[in-house]
Protein backbone atom coordinates (compact mmCIF):
# COMPACT_ATOMS: atom_id res chain seq x y z
CA UNK A 1 0.00 0.00 0.00
CA UNK A 2 1.46 3.38 -0.91
CA UNK A 3 -0.18 6.81 -0.18
CA UNK A 4 1.05 10.10 -0.79
CA UNK A 5 1.12 12.89 0.69
CA UNK A 6 1.51 16.27 -1.30
CA UNK A 7 1.04 19.81 -1.10
CA UNK A 8 1.96 20.11 2.27
CA UNK A 9 4.73 22.91 3.88
CA UNK A 10 7.00 19.74 5.83
CA UNK A 11 8.44 20.02 9.79
CA UNK A 12 10.45 17.08 8.80
CA UNK A 13 13.03 17.37 11.99
CA UNK A 14 15.92 16.47 9.98
CA UNK A 15 18.86 17.94 11.46
CA UNK A 16 20.04 17.77 7.99
CA UNK A 17 17.57 20.58 6.79
CA UNK A 18 18.25 22.73 10.25
CA UNK A 19 16.03 24.28 12.64
CA UNK A 20 12.33 22.28 12.18
CA UNK A 21 13.22 20.71 8.32
CA UNK A 22 11.02 22.70 6.92
CA UNK A 23 9.94 21.97 3.46
CA UNK A 24 7.86 25.05 1.77
CA UNK A 25 5.66 22.34 -0.90
CA UNK A 26 6.77 19.03 -0.42
CA UNK A 27 5.66 15.53 -0.48
CA UNK A 28 6.03 11.98 2.22
CA UNK A 29 5.29 8.85 0.02
CA UNK A 30 4.64 5.90 2.78
CA UNK A 31 4.87 2.65 1.82
CA UNK A 32 3.40 0.12 4.01
CA UNK A 33 3.10 2.05 6.97
CA UNK A 34 6.69 3.43 6.60
CA UNK A 35 8.55 6.76 4.98
CA UNK A 36 9.35 6.04 1.86
CA UNK A 37 10.56 8.88 0.50
CA UNK A 38 10.20 12.58 1.43
CA UNK A 39 11.39 16.10 0.16
CA UNK A 40 10.23 19.02 -2.28
CA UNK A 41 7.63 17.77 -4.71
CA UNK A 42 9.62 18.74 -7.29
CA UNK A 43 12.23 16.36 -6.57
CA UNK A 44 10.05 13.81 -4.99
CA UNK A 45 7.83 13.68 -7.60
CA UNK A 46 9.37 15.04 -10.69
CA UNK A 47 7.10 15.68 -13.34
CA UNK A 48 5.04 12.59 -13.12
CA UNK A 49 1.14 13.34 -13.33
CA UNK A 50 1.21 14.03 -9.15
CA UNK A 51 3.69 16.38 -9.66
CA UNK A 52 2.14 19.30 -11.19
CA UNK A 53 1.93 22.69 -9.60
CA UNK A 54 -0.65 23.59 -7.62
CA UNK A 55 -0.76 26.64 -5.13
CA UNK A 56 0.43 25.50 -1.85
CA UNK A 57 -2.14 27.20 0.63
CA UNK A 58 -5.52 26.72 -1.34
CA UNK A 59 -7.58 24.00 -2.23
CA UNK A 60 -10.07 21.49 0.41
CA UNK A 61 -8.67 20.78 3.85
CA UNK A 62 -7.77 17.45 4.01
CA UNK A 63 -9.53 17.07 6.68
CA UNK A 64 -12.73 15.22 4.98
CA UNK A 65 -11.80 12.40 2.14
CA UNK A 66 -8.20 12.81 2.29
CA UNK A 67 -7.34 9.95 0.13
CA UNK A 68 -9.20 10.20 -2.61
CA UNK A 69 -7.26 7.95 -5.22
CA UNK A 70 -5.58 9.74 -8.08
CA UNK A 71 -4.45 7.51 -10.79
CA UNK A 72 -4.02 4.08 -10.57
CA UNK A 73 -1.91 1.05 -10.69
CA UNK A 74 -0.06 1.93 -13.71
CA UNK A 75 -1.32 5.18 -14.73
CA UNK A 76 1.74 7.16 -13.43
CA UNK A 77 5.04 7.25 -13.40
CA UNK A 78 5.34 7.57 -10.02
CA UNK A 79 3.12 4.93 -9.33
CA UNK A 80 3.32 1.42 -7.92
CA UNK A 81 3.52 -1.33 -10.74
CA UNK A 82 1.48 -3.66 -8.28
CA UNK A 83 -1.25 -2.94 -5.27
CA UNK A 84 -3.50 0.39 -3.85
CA UNK A 85 -1.97 3.32 -3.48
CA UNK A 86 -4.03 6.95 -2.58
CA UNK A 87 -3.61 10.50 -2.53
CA UNK A 88 -3.74 12.47 0.52
CA UNK A 89 -4.34 16.14 -0.34
CA UNK A 90 -2.57 18.42 2.41
CA UNK A 91 -4.09 21.90 0.95
CA UNK A 92 -1.30 23.80 2.36
CA UNK A 93 -1.30 22.75 5.60
CA UNK A 94 1.83 21.50 7.61
CA UNK A 95 2.55 18.03 7.99
CA UNK A 96 5.03 17.11 10.83
CA UNK A 97 5.81 13.86 12.90
CA UNK A 98 3.06 13.22 15.15
CA UNK A 99 4.18 14.02 18.41
CA UNK A 100 6.13 12.04 20.98
CA UNK A 101 4.70 12.25 24.49
CA UNK A 102 7.91 10.54 26.31
CA UNK A 103 6.82 10.73 29.84
CA UNK A 104 3.13 9.92 31.56
CA UNK A 105 1.09 7.86 34.26
CA UNK A 106 -1.78 7.07 31.91
CA UNK A 107 -2.94 4.37 33.38
CA UNK A 108 -3.98 4.18 37.14
CA UNK A 109 -7.62 4.23 39.04
CA UNK A 110 -9.73 6.88 40.81
CA UNK A 111 -9.44 10.03 41.06
CA UNK A 112 -7.61 12.99 42.77
CA UNK A 113 -9.97 15.67 42.07
CA UNK A 114 -10.68 16.39 45.64
CA UNK A 115 -6.75 16.29 46.21
CA UNK A 116 -6.44 19.49 43.82
CA UNK A 117 -9.65 21.24 45.64
CA UNK A 118 -7.40 20.76 48.66
CA UNK A 119 -4.36 22.54 47.37
CA UNK A 120 -6.30 25.10 46.02
CA UNK A 121 -7.41 25.40 49.79
CA UNK A 122 -3.68 25.77 50.62
CA UNK A 123 -2.27 22.58 51.40
CA UNK A 124 1.11 21.10 50.31
CA UNK A 125 1.32 18.40 47.42
CA UNK A 126 4.33 16.94 50.07
CA UNK A 127 2.11 17.43 52.99
CA UNK A 128 -1.23 15.83 51.28
CA UNK A 129 1.71 12.38 50.24
CA UNK A 130 3.26 12.52 53.61
CA UNK A 131 -0.75 12.27 55.01
CA UNK A 132 -1.24 8.99 52.87
CA UNK A 133 -2.51 10.82 50.02
CA UNK A 134 -0.89 11.85 46.91
CA UNK A 135 0.35 8.62 45.15
CA UNK A 136 -0.94 6.46 47.42
CA UNK A 137 -4.29 7.72 47.11
CA UNK A 138 -4.00 6.49 43.62
CA UNK A 139 -1.89 3.43 44.82
CA UNK A 140 -5.64 2.32 46.53
CA UNK A 141 -7.41 2.80 43.76
CA UNK A 142 -5.06 1.23 41.17
CA UNK A 143 -5.31 -1.68 43.04
CA UNK A 144 -8.81 -1.77 43.23
CA UNK A 145 -9.45 -1.06 39.43
CA UNK A 146 -9.90 -4.23 37.27
CA UNK A 147 -8.09 -5.13 34.34
CA UNK A 148 -10.71 -3.74 31.93
CA UNK A 149 -11.02 -0.57 33.50
CA UNK A 150 -7.66 0.15 33.87
CA UNK A 151 -7.90 -0.33 30.04
CA UNK A 152 -10.52 1.60 29.50
CA UNK A 153 -9.69 4.59 31.09
CA UNK A 154 -6.16 4.67 30.35
CA UNK A 155 -7.59 4.41 26.31
CA UNK A 156 -9.77 7.50 26.69
CA UNK A 157 -6.61 9.58 27.87
CA UNK A 158 -4.64 8.16 25.31
CA UNK A 159 -7.29 9.32 22.61
CA UNK A 160 -7.38 12.50 24.25
CA UNK A 161 -3.43 12.70 23.90
CA UNK A 162 -4.32 11.74 20.10
CA UNK A 163 -6.72 14.21 19.52
CA UNK A 164 -3.76 17.11 20.47
CA UNK A 165 -1.17 15.30 17.75
CA UNK A 166 0.43 12.72 19.84
CA UNK A 167 1.59 9.17 18.23
CA UNK A 168 3.69 7.99 20.03
CA UNK A 169 3.68 7.94 24.23
CA UNK A 170 5.30 6.41 26.93
CA UNK A 171 3.37 5.49 30.14
CA UNK A 172 5.12 4.01 33.31
CA UNK A 173 3.76 1.80 36.13
CA UNK A 174 4.17 2.90 39.44
CA UNK A 175 0.80 3.07 41.20
CA UNK A 176 0.57 -0.74 41.87
CA UNK A 177 3.78 -0.60 43.89
CA UNK A 178 2.82 -4.57 44.20
CA UNK A 179 4.34 -7.00 41.76
CA UNK A 180 0.83 -8.22 40.82
CA UNK A 181 -0.70 -4.52 40.15
CA UNK A 182 2.90 -3.59 38.40
CA UNK A 183 2.83 -6.21 35.64
CA UNK A 184 -1.45 -5.50 35.24
CA UNK A 185 -0.57 -1.68 34.48
CA UNK A 186 1.76 -2.56 32.36
CA UNK A 187 0.05 -5.16 30.46
CA UNK A 188 -2.76 -2.48 30.74
CA UNK A 189 -0.38 0.15 28.89
CA UNK A 190 0.34 -2.38 26.03
CA UNK A 191 -3.10 -3.28 25.45
CA UNK A 192 -4.17 0.79 25.01
CA UNK A 193 -1.35 0.65 22.14
CA UNK A 194 -3.54 -2.20 20.46
CA UNK A 195 -6.69 -0.65 21.04
CA UNK A 196 -5.70 2.72 20.41
CA UNK A 197 -3.55 2.26 17.14
CA UNK A 198 -1.17 4.78 18.72
CA UNK A 199 3.05 3.39 19.38
CA UNK A 200 3.23 2.82 23.63
CA UNK A 201 6.36 2.30 24.97
CA UNK A 202 6.54 0.89 28.81
CA UNK A 203 8.48 1.52 31.54
CA UNK A 204 8.84 0.24 35.18
CA UNK A 205 8.43 2.93 38.21
CA UNK A 206 8.52 0.66 40.85
CA UNK A 207 10.50 2.72 43.30
CA UNK A 208 7.90 5.42 42.81
CA UNK A 209 6.82 5.34 46.71
CA UNK A 210 6.71 3.17 49.83
CA UNK A 211 4.13 1.19 49.64
CA UNK A 212 2.25 0.63 53.16
CA UNK A 213 2.52 -3.07 53.65
CA UNK A 214 6.68 -2.09 53.33
CA UNK A 215 6.21 0.71 55.97
CA UNK A 216 9.29 0.52 58.16
CA UNK A 217 10.51 -1.76 55.50
CA UNK A 218 12.08 0.29 52.92
CA UNK A 219 14.91 -2.41 51.75
CA UNK A 220 12.48 -4.81 51.82
CA UNK A 221 10.29 -3.21 49.11
CA UNK A 222 13.71 -2.94 46.92
CA UNK A 223 13.86 -6.03 47.18
CA UNK A 224 10.68 -7.43 46.08
CA UNK A 225 11.31 -4.29 42.82
CA UNK A 226 15.00 -5.47 42.19
CA UNK A 227 14.38 -9.11 42.60
CA UNK A 228 11.17 -9.90 41.81
CA UNK A 229 9.17 -7.02 39.79
CA UNK A 230 12.11 -6.44 37.55
CA UNK A 231 12.98 -10.11 36.62
CA UNK A 232 9.50 -10.88 35.83
CA UNK A 233 8.40 -7.37 33.49
CA UNK A 234 11.68 -8.52 31.55
CA UNK A 235 10.73 -11.87 31.63
CA UNK A 236 7.28 -11.38 30.13
CA UNK A 237 8.94 -8.44 27.52
CA UNK A 238 6.60 -5.57 29.64
CA UNK A 239 9.01 -2.86 29.76
CA UNK A 240 11.66 -0.95 27.86
CA UNK A 241 12.59 1.29 30.23
CA UNK A 242 13.12 1.31 34.24
CA UNK A 243 12.14 5.02 36.32
CA UNK A 244 12.68 5.97 39.40
CA UNK A 245 11.62 9.05 42.36
CA UNK A 246 14.41 10.42 43.46
CA UNK A 247 13.16 12.73 46.03
CA UNK A 248 12.55 13.27 50.12
CA UNK A 249 9.32 12.06 49.76
CA UNK A 250 10.03 9.31 48.23
CA UNK A 251 13.45 7.48 47.54
CA UNK A 252 17.32 8.40 48.03
CA UNK A 253 19.76 8.31 45.46
CA UNK A 254 21.29 4.91 46.80
CA UNK A 255 17.81 3.34 46.42
CA UNK A 256 17.05 4.39 43.38
CA UNK A 257 20.87 3.41 42.31
CA UNK A 258 19.67 0.39 43.57
CA UNK A 259 16.77 0.15 41.12
CA UNK A 260 17.64 1.79 38.47
CA UNK A 261 21.51 -0.53 37.79
CA UNK A 262 19.17 -3.46 38.46
CA UNK A 263 17.08 -2.97 35.62
CA UNK A 264 19.79 -1.31 33.28
CA UNK A 265 21.50 -4.90 34.34
CA UNK A 266 18.40 -6.29 32.67
CA UNK A 267 18.75 -4.13 29.12
CA UNK A 268 16.09 -1.57 30.34
CA UNK A 269 16.86 1.79 28.97
CA UNK A 270 17.15 3.85 32.45
CA UNK A 271 14.79 7.26 33.24
CA UNK A 272 14.90 9.04 36.47
CA UNK A 273 12.15 11.71 38.24
CA UNK A 274 15.29 13.69 39.40
CA UNK A 275 15.10 17.36 41.27
CA UNK A 276 11.64 18.04 40.65
CA UNK A 277 11.18 19.34 44.50
CA UNK A 278 14.56 19.96 45.79
CA UNK A 279 18.21 19.45 44.50
CA UNK A 280 18.96 15.32 45.32
CA UNK A 281 21.49 15.16 42.47
CA UNK A 282 19.57 13.41 40.07
CA UNK A 283 21.27 14.94 37.02
CA UNK A 284 24.53 13.44 38.65
CA UNK A 285 22.80 10.18 39.46
CA UNK A 286 20.89 10.20 36.12
CA UNK A 287 24.33 10.92 33.94
CA UNK A 288 26.18 8.46 36.39
CA UNK A 289 24.34 5.67 35.04
CA UNK A 290 24.21 6.65 31.56
CA UNK A 291 20.36 7.34 31.95
CA UNK A 292 18.90 8.31 28.44
CA UNK A 293 16.66 11.19 30.11
CA UNK A 294 16.50 13.09 34.04
CA UNK A 295 12.98 14.03 34.27
CA UNK A 296 11.51 17.19 35.99
CA UNK A 297 15.22 18.89 36.85
CA UNK A 298 13.79 21.79 38.33
CA UNK A 299 16.56 22.10 40.75
CA UNK A 300 19.43 20.15 39.27
CA UNK A 301 22.53 21.78 40.13
CA UNK A 302 24.84 23.40 37.37
CA UNK A 303 27.43 20.19 38.49
CA UNK A 304 24.65 17.66 37.52
CA UNK A 305 24.22 19.77 34.14
CA UNK A 306 27.43 18.84 33.00
CA UNK A 307 27.53 15.80 33.72
CA UNK A 308 24.28 15.49 31.85
CA UNK A 309 26.08 16.92 28.91
CA UNK A 310 28.82 14.45 29.31
CA UNK A 311 26.69 11.47 29.20
CA UNK A 312 24.25 12.50 26.70
CA UNK A 313 21.26 12.22 29.14
CA UNK A 314 18.99 14.44 27.94
CA UNK A 315 16.50 16.70 30.18
CA UNK A 316 12.97 16.04 30.03
CA UNK A 317 10.73 19.21 31.36
CA UNK A 318 7.15 19.08 32.76
CA UNK A 319 5.55 22.24 32.81
CA UNK A 320 2.11 20.72 33.73
CA UNK A 321 3.89 19.38 37.42
CA UNK A 322 5.06 22.87 37.25
CA UNK A 323 1.79 24.45 36.61
CA UNK A 324 -0.34 22.82 38.84
CA UNK A 325 1.97 22.52 41.91
CA UNK A 326 2.49 26.31 41.82
CA UNK A 327 5.97 26.22 41.52
CA UNK A 328 8.33 28.87 40.98
CA UNK A 329 11.96 27.22 40.31
CA UNK A 330 12.52 26.88 36.65
CA UNK A 331 14.98 23.99 35.29
CA UNK A 332 18.46 25.22 34.36
CA UNK A 333 17.11 26.15 30.50
CA UNK A 334 20.33 28.34 29.94
CA UNK A 335 23.18 25.87 31.67
CA UNK A 336 21.09 23.02 29.28
CA UNK A 337 21.78 24.81 26.20
CA UNK A 338 24.80 26.04 27.02
CA UNK A 339 26.14 22.73 27.85
CA UNK A 340 24.42 20.90 24.60
CA UNK A 341 22.20 18.83 26.97
CA UNK A 342 18.96 17.99 24.61
CA UNK A 343 15.64 18.97 25.85
CA UNK A 344 12.54 17.27 25.41
CA UNK A 345 9.04 18.22 26.60
CA UNK A 346 6.36 16.03 28.23
CA UNK A 347 2.88 15.94 29.55
CA UNK A 348 3.99 14.31 32.55
CA UNK A 349 0.03 13.03 32.40
CA UNK A 350 -1.58 11.78 36.02
CA UNK A 351 -4.01 12.39 38.37
CA UNK A 352 -2.32 14.35 40.57
CA UNK A 353 0.75 16.46 39.66
CA UNK A 354 0.05 17.08 36.18
CA UNK A 355 -3.80 16.15 34.56
CA UNK A 356 -2.76 17.59 31.23
CA UNK A 357 -4.15 15.25 28.23
CA UNK A 358 -2.77 17.40 25.79
CA UNK A 359 1.12 17.94 23.77
CA UNK A 360 0.11 21.41 22.27
CA UNK A 361 -0.31 22.49 26.11
CA UNK A 362 2.40 21.10 27.60
CA UNK A 363 4.62 22.87 24.78
CA UNK A 364 2.66 26.05 25.55
CA UNK A 365 3.28 25.96 29.20
CA UNK A 366 7.39 24.75 28.12
CA UNK A 367 7.72 28.10 26.34
CA UNK A 368 5.71 30.20 28.60
CA UNK A 369 7.26 29.32 32.46
CA UNK A 370 10.38 27.50 30.34
CA UNK A 371 11.45 30.12 28.28
CA UNK A 372 11.96 27.21 25.74
CA UNK A 373 11.49 29.05 21.86
CA UNK A 374 8.87 27.83 19.60
CA UNK A 375 11.60 25.72 17.93
CA UNK A 376 12.94 24.22 20.96
CA UNK A 377 9.34 22.93 21.70
CA UNK A 378 8.84 21.50 18.55
CA UNK A 379 12.23 19.30 18.74
CA UNK A 380 11.36 18.39 22.09
CA UNK A 381 8.27 17.08 21.60
CA UNK A 382 9.45 15.08 18.34
CA UNK A 383 12.93 14.01 17.35
CA UNK A 384 14.22 14.47 20.83
CA UNK A 385 11.39 12.99 22.76
CA UNK A 386 11.82 9.88 20.71
CA UNK A 387 15.30 9.60 21.13
CA UNK A 388 14.64 9.60 24.81
CA UNK A 389 12.23 6.63 24.04
CA UNK A 390 15.08 4.96 21.71
CA UNK A 391 13.43 5.35 18.66
CA UNK A 392 15.98 7.89 16.82
CA UNK A 393 15.18 7.81 12.90
CA UNK A 394 11.63 6.08 13.84
CA UNK A 395 9.75 8.29 15.33
CA UNK A 396 9.56 11.97 15.84
CA UNK A 397 10.83 12.85 12.24
CA UNK A 398 9.77 12.95 8.62
CA UNK A 399 12.90 10.43 7.40
CA UNK A 400 13.12 7.78 5.00
CA UNK A 401 12.42 4.75 6.86
CA UNK A 402 10.99 6.17 10.04
CA UNK A 403 7.44 4.69 10.98
CA UNK A 404 4.63 7.08 9.16
CA UNK A 405 3.27 8.85 12.43
CA UNK A 406 2.04 12.24 10.51
CA UNK A 407 -0.03 15.20 12.26
CA UNK A 408 -1.18 17.06 10.01
CA UNK A 409 -1.89 20.63 11.33
CA UNK A 410 -4.13 23.62 9.98
CA UNK A 411 -1.85 26.59 11.04
CA UNK A 412 -0.08 29.92 9.45
CA UNK A 413 3.24 28.21 10.99
CA UNK A 414 4.85 26.01 13.60
CA UNK A 415 4.31 29.24 16.30
CA UNK A 416 0.58 29.07 16.63
CA UNK A 417 0.88 25.67 17.60
CA UNK A 418 1.77 27.24 21.13
CA UNK A 419 0.34 30.29 20.59
CA UNK A 420 -3.07 29.31 21.45
CA UNK A 421 -4.25 27.40 23.33
CA UNK A 422 -7.54 25.08 24.01
CA UNK A 423 -7.78 24.36 20.33
CA UNK A 424 -5.16 22.15 18.71
CA UNK A 425 -5.86 22.49 14.97
CA UNK A 426 -5.37 19.00 14.24
CA UNK A 427 -7.00 17.91 10.77
CA UNK A 428 -5.76 14.38 10.67
CA UNK A 429 -3.04 11.71 12.00
CA UNK A 430 -2.07 8.94 10.79
CA UNK A 431 -0.55 6.25 12.67
CA UNK A 432 2.14 3.27 10.70
CA UNK A 433 0.12 5.06 7.89
CA UNK A 434 -2.99 4.41 8.62
CA UNK A 435 -5.58 7.18 9.56
CA UNK A 436 -6.87 7.39 12.69
CA UNK A 437 -10.54 7.95 13.34
CA UNK A 438 -10.37 10.72 16.69
O1 LIG B 1 5.95 12.82 37.74
N1 LIG B 1 6.99 12.95 40.64
C1 LIG B 1 6.49 11.85 40.80
N2 LIG B 1 5.54 11.27 40.13
C2 LIG B 1 4.55 11.96 39.36
C3 LIG B 1 3.43 12.40 40.21
C4 LIG B 1 2.58 11.31 40.52
C5 LIG B 1 1.39 11.66 41.34
O2 LIG B 1 1.30 12.68 42.03
O3 LIG B 1 0.51 10.82 41.26
C6 LIG B 1 5.16 13.10 38.61
O4 LIG B 1 4.86 14.27 38.82
FE1 LIG C 1 6.26 11.69 36.28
Amino acid sequence: MVTIFRNARLLTMDPALGSLGEVPDGVVVVRDGRIDRVGPRTEVLGDSVLGGSEDVGSGDTGRDDAGSGVGGPGESESGPEHGDWEVVDCAGGWLSPGLVDCHTHLVFGGSRADEFRRRLEGESYADIARGGGGILSTVRSTREASDEELVESGALRATALARSGVTTLEIKSGYGLDVDTELRMLRAARRIGERTGLRVRTTLLGAHALPPEFAGDRSGFLRTVIDELIPLAVDEGLATGVDAFLESIAFDAEECRAVLQAGRDRGLAVRLHADQLSDGGGGALAAELGARSADHVEYTSLEGVGAMAKAGTAAVLLPGAFHYLGESRVPPVAAFRQEGVPIAVATDANPGSSPVLSMPEAMSLACIHFGLTVEEVWLGATRIAADVLGLEGEAGVLVPGARADLALWDMEGPTDLVYWRGNAPLQGLWSGGRRLRL
